[in-house]
């Protein structure tokens, strides 16, 4: 997070995870209708009916948050004691390791291995779990590879999870990048799933912070009480604008998804003519997670940032050095002149075809 935040900067900045801004202007909304203060201590009623209703869950089940940050936050808080195992994906996204590690969990991990397409195997997380196991924690899509995990996976995972009182927690902040037949949120596939979320990655309204969690009423009011001692109260604006952002919300999915599927045409062609890089390609999502077949893909960042002021997401941040994290889904013309200065930062590098 501090890495993109302070170094990920570029002119060709592939660095990214999420889609374009959504500009407010392109928001049908009647600023009159703003407020500062409202009617939100455990969140805002018609928030909470907006969340519900686009996942099909009670409203009792949802807690809003900023951000699937916080919401992952809450969640792994509110489950999880000090000395508890967890276990999580690996490759994972940091950030939901560090807050176990600040939880002090007793941090396991199980493979997603690249031969396997990144799929998560669940035989590999039932021999990963013991008795002690409190939470299994997944990305689906996964970040960085975009991989989908199919409901039959999840259900397995459910079962071992449920044979020793665990829960299964399932942050899907990008399932909504899946287009076409979008899978619905495994939350309603048993009562073991808690789900994290947000409007952040796939419609692009970042600025409005509208998290959430998806969890069964107790331990949803556990939450809730937990995010006293955080935020008190949600940001009134924001939660108002949320409501809007749902009300269209297919005007801020369709914009998006115009771009990531042009850049998605890009990068398959650019994949292609490749002879030092390969790569696992999903038919979705806003990442893909490519490995330069000569080792350590750090120098290559770091020439490809200085030379070419292009940059890319390290795997070090995913404890996969080799690796290197591409985003679509921002800007169609930008995107393709990233991938022009990779395949001639590769070639000055290591000699290969321009694309
Ligand atoms: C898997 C995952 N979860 C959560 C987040 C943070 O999301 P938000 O901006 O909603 O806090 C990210 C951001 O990159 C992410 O990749």
């Amino acid at each position: 997070m501090h890495w993109s935040k302070t170094h990920s900067l570029a002119r060709f900045n592939l660095a990214t995870s999420g889609v374009a801004s959504f500009p407010l202007r392109e928001l049908p909304l009647n600023l009159e209708a703003l407020e500062i203060n409202g009617d939100n201590s455990y969140g805002y009623a018609p928030l909470q009916q907006a969340i519900a209703a686009h996942h099909g869950v009670d409203p009792e089940c949802v807690v809003e948050s900023a951000g699937t940050s916080m919401a992952n936050h809450l969640a792994m808080a509110a489950i999880i004691e000090p000395g508890d195992e967890v276990l999580i994906e690996h490759p994972a996204y940091g950030p939901i390791l560090d807050v176990a590690y600040y939880l002090e969990a007793n941090v396991k991990r199980f493979h997603r291995p690249e031969e396997n397409g990144w799929a998560i195997d669940p035989k590999e997380v039932r021999r990963s779990i013991t008795p002690k196991t409190r939470l299994i924690v997944i990305t689906n899509l996964h970040n960085p590879t975009s991989v989908l995990t199919p409901e039959s996976v999840l259900r397995e995972i459910s079962d071992i999870a449920r044979s020793i009182g665990a829960l299964v927690l399932v942050d899907e902040v990008y399932l909504d990048a899946v287009y076409e037949n979008t899978p619905p949120t495994s939350f309603h596939l048993g009562p073991e799933f808690v789900v994290t979320s947000s409007l952040t990655k796939v419609y692009g309204v970042s600025g409005l912070r509208c998290g959430w969690i998806l969890a069964q009423p107790d331990l949803a009011w556990k939450i809730r009480r937990l995010n006293d001692l955080y935020s008190a109260t949600p940001v009134f604006p924001g939660e108002l604008l949320s409501v809007i952002a749902f009300q269209h919300l297919d005007l801020l999915r369709e914009r998006a998804r115009r771009i990531v599927e042009a850049d998605r045409k890009l990068l398959r062609d650019f994949l292609e003519h490749q002879s030092t890089i390969s790569a696992v390609e999903t038919k979705w999502g806003t990442t893909v997670f490519p490995r330069l077949t000569n080792g350590n893909a750090d120098p290559f960042l770091e020439r490809l940032r200085s030379n070419f002021d292009t940059s890319m997401v390290p795997g070090r941040f995913f404890e996969m050095p080799e690796h290197f994290r591409i985003g679509m889904g921002v800007n169609t013309k930008m995107f393709a002149e990233g991938l022009n200065r990779i395949s001639r930062a590769l070639t000055t590098l290591f000699g290969q075809n321009e694309f």
